[in-house]
């Protein structure tokens, strides 16, 4: 079984939106599934640098989408983007040598961000279909 399922209510009926959240939740299982004794800092740096790139040009879509539709809760949904990829450089910037401590709950933190940012704001641009 997978650390992050994926549930039926973030579905945003959006293809390309809806391919990147599944992208995005299977980055997170295979970092949770890499978080174990053997693996080296580098490995976590690595994983944690495609997870962020990932966001970007995610967030990057759905900003674009968004526009496009001239969706009203534009600004709240993108300082809500900008709110995850500020908590992900602060975590890779606190990534060291004792990577095990600061990171111990890493793949819960991003599954939890996730999970609350589809459930409350990206569910919601199902709205943009009609
Ligand atoms: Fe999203
Ligand atoms: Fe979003």
């Amino acid at each position: 079984m997978n650390f992050v399922e994926w549930k039926q209510e973030y579905c945003t009926g959006i293809a390309s939106v809806d391919r990147e959240h599944r992208d995005l939740i299977e980055l997170i299982n295979t970092l949770h599934a890499s978080l174990d004794h053997d693996t080296t800092q580098d490995q976590v740096v690595t994983v944690l640098n495609e997870v962020y790139e990932q966001m970007v040009a995610h967030f990057a879509n759905e900003e674009a989408l968004m526009q496009d539709a001239m969706y009203p809760a534009f600004a709240e949904h993108k300082l809500d983007h900008e709110t995850l990829l500020d908590d992900m450089r602060e975590i890779m910037n606190s990534i060291t040598e004792e990577w095990r401590d600061s990171t111990s709950d890493l793949a819960v933190d991003l599954d939890r961000w996730f999970s609350d940012h589809f459930r409350v704001h990206d569910a919601k641009l199902h709205k943009l279909l009609k």
